[in-house]
């Protein structure tokens, strides 16, 4: 999925800079895990990671990436039926949804043209086609929850799988901030539900790994005595669920149906707002995650057109480990961009330097 400060292509370099640090592998944690690219690396590498992060969006991709070691059988009762099969494969789920009629419901009704609400607002995010599959799908995944027929790992994985397709066939330009006014192609290709592997655990050291829906100082004060914390929060003041609340909405879905605001068809978010995205709380956010951390080593990614300063973050970091062993790596990179510049935007051009941060705690 198109993710802002996704770091999809940054793994490398930040697997490179474990492997110059000298850390072997253990006990990792990702706090901020959005799509759970950076804890599904880690765990490639050998680590147990605990991944969390504040959206139920983020909560099925870890679970689809990191938590799950095999892709699971689920149970034959959902082919429908006469079911003569005692299990059947992810796949075979997927092939079932994929045959239910479109059935109209909340997504065509807010999200589409076809929908009273969505005509009202002109919101075209799917095409009326579309969000009617989307509109069946999720109603028999929650169906399936409701009678017990699906645990909550299998439920998550469906879930990651459709939020992943919507997003193929989301008639936007990467985030849903704002919708384009004209179908583009890849609004008009029918959804397909394509399916997303598990992460399998190559060594026994990244068994146990986990998913957690929270805030991230909840979700250390679970984990206990880390190797490694990876910390990737927010860098600006864009809060992510005005940016993914229709991958958000599909992710918590829609029973009691939520009340919706403004032009996009906002969903309440007043407990998703981030302190990390505020210029006069994010350094103490920071202060507070390194105090709380039980970890030996801290890496922290941060770009440098963020809210908190270079030095802020290097005196946070000295502060709270062994001040000699402070580093900072950084590599330049080309920056996601969902818009092109314009007189309201603080940077131009494509370039941007992301920085990591490093200290060892005692
Ligand atoms: C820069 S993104 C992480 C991107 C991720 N590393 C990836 O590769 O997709 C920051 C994430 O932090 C989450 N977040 C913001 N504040 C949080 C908090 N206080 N606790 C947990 N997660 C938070 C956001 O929902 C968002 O998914």
């Amino acid at each position: 999925m198109r993710y802002i400060g996704n770091k999809t292509k940054l793994v490398p370099f930040l697997l490179e800079t474990i492997a110059e640090l000298g850390l072997t592998r253990g006990v990792a944690s990702d706090p901020f895990a959005g799509t759970a690219s950076v804890g599904r690396a880690l765990k490639t590498a050998g680590w147990r990671v605990h991944c969390g992060d504040l959206l139920a969006a983020s909560y099925a991709y870890q679970v689809a990436r990191v938590e799950l070691d095999r892709t699971p059988r689920y149970s034959g009762a959902l082919s429908g039926g006469s079911a003569t099969r005692r299990t059947m494969s992810y796949g075979s789920v997927l092939r079932v949804l994929e045959a239910l009629p479109p059935r109209p419901g909340f997504v065509t009704e807010h999200y589409t043209p076809a929908g009273e609400d969505g005509r009202e607002h002109g919101r075209m995010y799917f095409t009326p086609e579309n969000g009617a599959a989307i509109d069946s799908f999720r109603e028999r995944v929650s169906e399936w929850g409701r009678e017990g027929l699906i645990d909550r790992a299998g439920e998550q994985l469906l879930l990651a799988t459709l939020i992943q397709a919507a997003d193929r066939v989301a008639n936007t330009t990467g985030v849903y901030a704002s919708f384009v006014k004209t179908w583009q192609p890849n609004a008009t290709r029918r959804i397909r539900l394509k399916p997303l592997r598990p992460t399998v655990p190559l060594a026994p050291s990244a068994l146990g790994c986990s998913a957690f829906r929270g805030q991230a100082e909840t979700l250390l004060r679970q984990a206990g005595s880390l190797d490694l914390l990876y910390l990737d929060p927010p860098y600006n003041e864009r809060q992510y669920p005005g940016y993914y609340h229709i991958p958000e909405l599909l992710a918590q879905g829609w029973d009691p149906p939520p009340e919706l605001r403004g032009k996009t068809g906002l969903i309440p978010d007043d407990d998703l707002r981030s302190d990390w995205c505020r210029r006069g709380r994010c350094e103490a956010a920071l202060r507070s995650i390194l105090d709380l951390a039980d970890a030996r080593h801290v890496l922290l990614s941060y770009n440098d057109e963020g809210l908190l300063p270079r030095d802020s973050i290097e005196d946070a970091f000295r502060t709270s480990g062994d001040p000699d062993t402070f580093r900072v790596f950084t590599r330049g990179y080309r920056r996601y961009r969902s818009d092109s510049d314009g007189p309201g935007r603080r940077y131009r051009g494509d370039a941007v330097r992301e920085r990591v941060y490093y200290v060892r705690k005692s």
